[in-house]
């Protein structure tokens, strides 16, 4: 087949959805995105990332807020620990990075609230470094395209998984290859009902040429 990066960046460029975020290479906005993202939806994170970006445009803002004020930003999202490290993390960026967003996927891990997913997705679509994101939608494409059984949520399936999207991760551009991969599981290779008819991958599917779309990923029964 073509190269799979290839047909990948040409399926996203014919179908991604214009979000807000994906406009944009400041770090601080992608970061504040990010967060939101963790754990809404994007329809519910619209309106809260374009209140939180009027309010806070740049790190030193939000640095400099009162934490009921970010806290208020924040009603109705849940998860408030979320809003509590951004704030916290803004004075860090402020106070020991000079107001300058971190720029190695090292130092963004260290960030409170940062995990891999997050630095990975910061250090890719801000700075353009080499870090495959690998979010639940993520983990659903790679387990159905290559008919991998291993847990997604054990240690072994964590490494596995890494591994593999970082062998697949087209290193010339991996801003636009982590979103496509995240579009994939988002828009196409979904949890429920699957768009499999509309997918480039189809002939190449692992778990759609053995019946196992409905049966991967699979989670470690807890
Ligand atoms: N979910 C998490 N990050 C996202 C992003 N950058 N675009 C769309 N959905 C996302």
């Amino acid at each position: 087949m073509t190269d799979f990066g290839t047909r990948l960046l040409e399926w996203y460029h014919n179908n991604y959805r214009s979000l807000p975020w994906r406009q944009t290479t400041d770090p601080y906005k992608i970061w504040i995105s990010e967060i939101i993202l963790q754990q809404t939806r994007v329809a519910q994170g619209m309106d809260y990332y374009h209140r939180f970006i009027d309010n806070f445009p740049n790190v030193q803002s939000l640095a400099a807020a009162k934490e009921d004020q970010v806290l208020r930003l924040w009603q109705g999202l849940g998860y408030y620990s979320r809003a509590r490290n951004l704030h916290y993390a803004a004075k860090t960026i402020v106070e020991k990075h000079n107001a300058k967003f971190p720029n190695t996927y090292k130092e963004i891990l260290q960030l409170k609230g940062v995990g891999p997913y997050t630095a990975a997705a910061i250090a890719s679509f801000a700075f353009k470094l080499p870090y495959a994101v690998l979010d639940g939608n993520v983990y659903r494409f790679l387990a159905r395209l290559k008919g991998i059984d291993t847990p997604i949520d054990s240690n072994e399936g964590k490494k596995r998984f890494t591994e593999l999207a970082n062998v697949l991760l087209n290193k010339k551009d991996p801003a636009h290859h982590n979103q496509a991969m995240m579009e994939m599981g988002a828009i196409i290779c979904k949890a429920q009902s699957p768009e499999c008819d509309q997918c480039p991958f189809q002939s190449n599917c692992a778990a759609f040429q053995t019946g196992q779309i409905n049966f991967l990923p699979v989670k470690s029964k807890k």
